[in-house]
């Protein structure tokens, strides 16, 4: 793509000034990410929007969040709970999880939001045991290799009507032929045709362009 903002970011910010009001908080998460050298791989702020509604749409009393980064999507989601709303969040890098929890706890959340700091290879299965209830909502944006083993992890604590979502599974295109030296892309790849093939899903991959780039959302609806 050429140099400068291309099209899609351009409508990106139109959508963001009509319909996302960011405040304080998520503006403030993001700006003290970018000062801890954190990556800058967060949800865009018109998909933190979207993971928002979805919880809402749901009702979601119980969210799990895979790979939390600075708390940006985690600060989106928790606000989309009830007072008595739980949000769990899992962020393999310590230093990371530390500023999210600063984060969330100027945004106001920290009352209802935990963040499980370790790889979540092995806190996962604890958080899935101890869960009090099924997870309404999960949202899977951590290590794209270990998507598939994050996936049969959090169905053992999901019920009717819960959602399943992953970020970045469309990675620019690069799923559909993936190189050996892009293992994201392959376990990207097979992670969609896991969700295909699971018969206790009915699933969606929406595609998605703006400040990010091009990848997409999956969206799965537990049977
Ligand atoms: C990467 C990871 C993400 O979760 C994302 O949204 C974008 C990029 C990455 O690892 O490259
Ligand atoms: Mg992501």
């Amino acid at each position: 793509m050429a140099d400068g903002p291309d099209l899609f970011s351009v409508l990106d910010r139109y959508i963001d000034d009509l319909l996302v009001a960011e405040g304080e908080a998520l503006t403030g998460c993001v700006r003290e990410a970018r000062k801890a050298g954190l990556p800058e791989m967060q949800v865009s702020a018109g998909q933190g929007k979207l993971l928002y509604l979805l919880a809402k749409m749901v009702g979601a009393r119980r969210i799990l969040e895979i790979g939390t980064l600075g708390g940006y999507s985690a600060i989106w989601l928790a606000r989309a709970l009830p007072d008595d709303g739980r949000l769990v969040t899992l962020e393999a890098q310590a230093r990371f999880a530390e500023v999210a929890a600063a984060n969330l706890a100027r945004a106001g959340l920290s009352g209802r939001v935990e963040v499980v700091a370790g790889s979540a290879v092995d806190t996962l299965p604890g958080v899935v045991d101890r869960a009090d209830a099924p997870f309404d909502l999960v949202f899977l944006d951590a290590d794209k290799v270990n998507y598939g083993a994050y996936f049969a992890e959090v169905m053992r604590k999901v019920r009717s009507g819960s959602l399943i979502l992953a970020d970045n599974v469309i990675r620019k295109g690069t799923i559909l032929a993936p190189r050996d030296d892009d293992p994201s892309a392959g376990a990207a790849r097979t992670f969609n045709a896991m969700i295909a093939a699971d018969q206790r899903l009915e699933a969606i991959v929406l595609q998605q362009v703006g400040v990010k780039g091009h990848d997409g959302l999956a969206i799965a609806r537990v049977r």
